[in-house]
């Protein structure tokens, strides 16, 4: 068993609703003791040395050993068209991502891009995502046996489409319902698998591929919903066409049974004050995608204003429409979309909402993303002084906080300096 060394972050309360003095510590000589996949214990480095004479010690220094980074919103199929330019969300989805899902209709190809996606979290520090695949199951069964090769904590589902969407990319009601039964069946609890059903956006499903997953859903009531809302007005202004009868976005999946704890919403950055409050009610999580919202051009959410009414918000980076793979470089647009909206995100606040935040909106706030007693041991550890740029500002820091920030702000994938997934060590960097 294993003894890991380092400055240890530590989050005993939600810091967007508790002030985030009471809720988040950094423990500077912390102590964390793996065993079997789990944290066993979290402590004083000189205690647990005391008391664990046998386990294998890895020190890390003043290095921050953080709970793996957590993604709550990604879409693996479209990792080869990140960076893809110049277009808003129906346009982007008409000229880029729907001609790139459907070469997913190839196995051979879902499985690389499976490969290539869960190999480029993990050097970003991302040690579960949950992901939409395309609306081929072997999408599906690609990224879940990518995940179970290298023993990752993941959530996916095939994403159902049966209108306004490339005849390629389309399934049908019966399809879209047959399939995601007989892949949640297959998936949801295996190993570390999650499940979630999965509708693209209201525009690209029929009102009755709605009511069929919604069945669905209400049969395997174990397993997330995930879907999109109100990420840009257009969008909105779509939606309003397609389902007359509805009173807002919300209510296109409010009708069909697609609302309650365990949706999962993105975006959501043009709500009506029903919308809000109907989230805050049914305890549906929402998903902010900063780097998404401004490369696609959607908004500015109002995460701390949502997360302020206890709506469980988590983070993502939305690959391929959000910009980066970085859950660092998002939350520096997290921080930089507050700042837009006139709130300073703390750095605690901006490490919750990239773990146990994420965590929370997903339900796996009792398996990961927090260094407790009991948890996954999934770990990312943070060099906060990776680049020279980062480092010349970290020395001046007077604070955890303030050496950490650089980081965050600035950091990429050469901040991420190893990470351990279920107790095992990924990378062996040769300088700890
Ligand atoms: N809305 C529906 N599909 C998508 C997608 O693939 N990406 C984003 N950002 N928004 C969507
Ligand atoms: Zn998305």
């Amino acid at each position: 068993y294993d003894l890991i060394l380092g400055q240890t972050f530590q989050v005993t309360a939600n810091p967007m609703t508790t002030p985030w003095q009471q809720a988040v510590t950094v423990a500077s000589d912390g102590a964390v003791l793996l065993r079997d996949g789990r944290i066993e214990q979290v402590g004083h480095a000189s205690d647990l040395r005391q008391q664990h004479p046998q386990a294998r010690i890895t020190d890390y220094g003043d290095k921050l050993v953080c709970p793996g980074f957590v993604d709550a919103h990604v879409h693996y199929p479209q990792t080869a068209i990140i960076a893809s330019w110049g277009k808003q969300l129906i346009d982007w989805l008409n000229t880029y991502t729907f001609p790139e899902e459907t070469r997913l209709c190839d196995p051979a190809y879902a499985r690389a891009i499976a490969d290539r996606y869960l190999d480029l979290a993990l050097a970003h520090g991302t040690t579960t995502v949950c992901s939409y695949a395309t609306s081929h199951p072997a999408s599906v069964d690609a990224f879940f046996d990518a995940a179970e090769r290298r023993g990752l904590r993941v959530i996916a589902g095939k994403t159902c489409m049966d209108r306004n969407a490339p005849e390629a990319l389309c399934d049908t009601v019966q399809h879209a319902h047959d399939e995601s039964k007989s892949l949640l069946e297959k998936w949801h609890g295996r190993g570390r698998a999650h499940y979630a059903i999965t509708p693209r956006f209201s525009p690209t499903s029929t009102p009755e591929q709605l009511e069929a997953l919604g069945a669905l859903w209400a049969q395997h009531p174990s397993c997330l919903m995930q879907t999109h809302l109100s990420e840009q007005v257009p969008e909105i202004k779509w939606v309003r066409e397609l389902f007359p009868t509805a009173r807002d976005y919300l209510d296109t999946y409010e009708m069909h049974g697609l609302i309650g704890e365990r949706a999962v919403f993105g975006h959501a950055i043009h709500l009506e004050p029903r919308e809000i409050d109907r989230i805050a009610e049914t305890g549906a999580a929402l998903v902010h995608c900063p780097t998404s919202n401004t490369f696609i051009g959607s908004g500015l959410m109002d995460v701390a204003g949502l997360a302020a009414r206890s709506v469980p918000v988590g983070l993502a980076t939305d690959t391929g429409g959000g910009s980066s793979f970085s859950m660092l470089r998002t939350m520096a647009a997290a921080y930089e979309v507050a700042q837009l909206r006139g709130t300073a995100l703390h750095p605690a606040q901006l490490l919750y909402l990239a773990t146990a935040g994420s965590a929370r909106a997903l339900h796996l706030h009792d398996t990961i993303g927090t260094l407790s007693p009991g948890y996954e041991a999934d770990l990312t550890i943070l060099d906060l002084a990776s680049t020279p740029a980062i480092s010349q500002r970290a020395a001046e820091a007077e604070t955890i906080w303030e050496a950490i920030f650089p980081t965050i702000m600035m950091g990429d994938d050469r901040a991420i300096a190893d990470v351990w997934i279920a107790g095992k060590r990924r990378i062996t960097d040769q300088s700890v």
